[in-house]
């Protein structure tokens, strides 16, 4: 690539990247131009990596104006295509993840919210390093087509009430590269380059309501409640900018969420949870975010008038059978074959072939949740790097939460590998990442706070 000191800018004047870069790294304000001129230089691969990494570090320092945020999310999201969800039968409403170990609440609530009454056309991405990806959860579904036309994903929404589909990089492209960037020179942890990452991609997938959920905790990328709090302003301010309504659920991520760990054992726990009978034999803080979140989109959207009234819609639907009833109509809709009368509905997982047992007795009382995760990629279950194969059959079931009493040679977790070494590396770090003590500690309460 060819360097040049001076850069078109908007409108043809010139503008030159050291000033930018300067100019934020002295905690200036930058105009609106300024930012959208840096956002597709970058994107248009005529402005090197080393100088977006010292723009995109001097932003971490110097932070950004609300006025910039919104600059920085309108650039990324004018970077590439945007749905128009207006003509969906019902109101549209959408489901954020900041990401964790063990979530697979989008396959319980997409249908859940469908059978509320909502519309919820879902665009969801891979996991990478120790957070799994909706995507990769879908694809261990015999048959599941995860890329649709726009045609065919909104017929499917109309139709069934929802459809999840590959993010392509036609949307926020700017977004991609980006990000791919921040990844690797530790410039992940910041406020308004996460709400223009976040808030770029789900506005271009044009939902009238956005439920983020805001994962705290060592398995989340944000480890604290307060950042966590001015994340969430940011979030709602720009979503206001765009007229959507934008509401946050913090939830904790000190430990997985739920019982299994990999993409085909999380995909089974989450159907197995959506039948009438998982509301009350599921894993409870599941059964509980899943619900919360529901609700929230629910009351956001205007379809019951209270927290109260929306989570009683959203248990109806469930224990009455009518968002696994969904489940079924939209997995089939993209081309899913499962069978619901297996416990595993036909999915290929793998053997359990290792048991990591408790070495002592006591209760458990810490997690390493980012380590727990990674020991997934032990078993070729998760990405080093974004374009890694993984085997969507291992995982790991993790069946002790924090707080809990555990016994000497008790089971603490099962690793569903093809490799005795790899599944005996995974079982090591595990063993490491978790805590056992004779003192009792109080267990983690799932969610830990919602915007109001
Ligand atoms: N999730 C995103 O989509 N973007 C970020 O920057 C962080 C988490």
């Amino acid at each position: 690539m060819r360097m040049s000191r001076k850069r078109p800018q908007r409108g043809g004047a010139l503008m030159d990247i050291l000033e930018i870069i300067e100019a934020k790294k002295h905690g200036r304000q930058l105009t609106p131009d300024a930012i959208a001129s840096v956002v597709q230089e970058f994107t248009a691969d005529r402005l090197p990596s080393y100088q977006m990494a010292a723009w995109l570090m001097a932003v971490w320092f110097a932070g950004m104006s609300r006025e910039e945020t919104a600059a920085l999310t309108r650039a990324m999201l004018e970077s590439g295509e945007q749905l128009d969800t207006t003509d969906l039968g019902g109101p549209t409403a959408d489901k954020h993840s900041t990401g964790g170990v063990g979530d697979k609440v989008s396959l319980l609530l997409a249908p859940l919210a469908a059978a509320c009454g909502l519309r919820v056309p879902m665009l969801s991405g891979r996991g990478l390093g120790h957070t799994g990806g909706t995507l990769d959860k879908l694809e261990a579904i015999p048959g599941y087509r995860i890329r649709l036309s726009n045609t065919e994903f909104f017929a499917t929404v109309r139709e069934v009430g929802c459809a999840i589909v590959g993010q392509s990089d036609n949307f926020a492209p700017a977004d991609g590269k980006i990000y791919a960037l921040r990844d690797v020179i530790g410039c992940v942890d910041s406020v308004p380059l996460i709400t223009a990452s976040i808030m770029s991609k789900k506005l271009a997938a044009g939902p009238q309501t956005i439920v983020i959920d805001l994962k705290t905790g060592s398995g989340a990328f944000m480890n604290d409640l307060q950042r966590a709090r001015d994340l969430a302003t940011s979030l709602v301010q720009i979503g206001r900018l765009w007229d959507r309504r934008v509401a946050v659920v913090f939830s904790d991520m000190d430990q997985p969420l739920g019982v299994m760990i990999g993409h085909a054992l999380e995909t089974i726990e989450a159907f197995a949870t959506l039948r009438p009978e998982g509301h009350r034999t599921g894993p409870a803080d599941l059964v509980t975010l899943t619900e919360e979140l529901v609700a929230e989109m629910v009351t956001v959207a205007g379809l019951r008038p209270d927290r109260a009234a929306a989570i009683d819609l959203v248990r109806e639907v469930w224990t009455a059978g009518e968002a696994f009833a969904c489940l079924e109509r939209w997995i089939a809709a993209q081309g899913g074959k499962i069978d619901p009368d297996r416990a595993d509905f036909g999915l290929a997982v793998a053997a359990p072939i290792h048991q990591l047992d408790a070495p002592t007795d006591g209760y458990l009382q810490r997690v390493d949740c980012r380590a727990v995760g990674l020991a997934l990629v032990d078993i070729d279950g998760a990405r080093r790097a974004v374009d890694d194969p993984i085997d969507l059959s291992t995982g790991v079931a993790f069946p002790v939460s924090i707080g809990e009493p555990v016994v000497a040679g008790q089971p603490l977790a099962i690793i569903h590998a093809h490799d005795r070494a790899a599944a005996a590396s995974a079982a090591r770090r595990i063993a490491a990442a978790v805590t056992i003590g004779p003192e009792p500690v109080s267990p983690r309460q799932v969610i830990l706070d919602r915007t109001e």
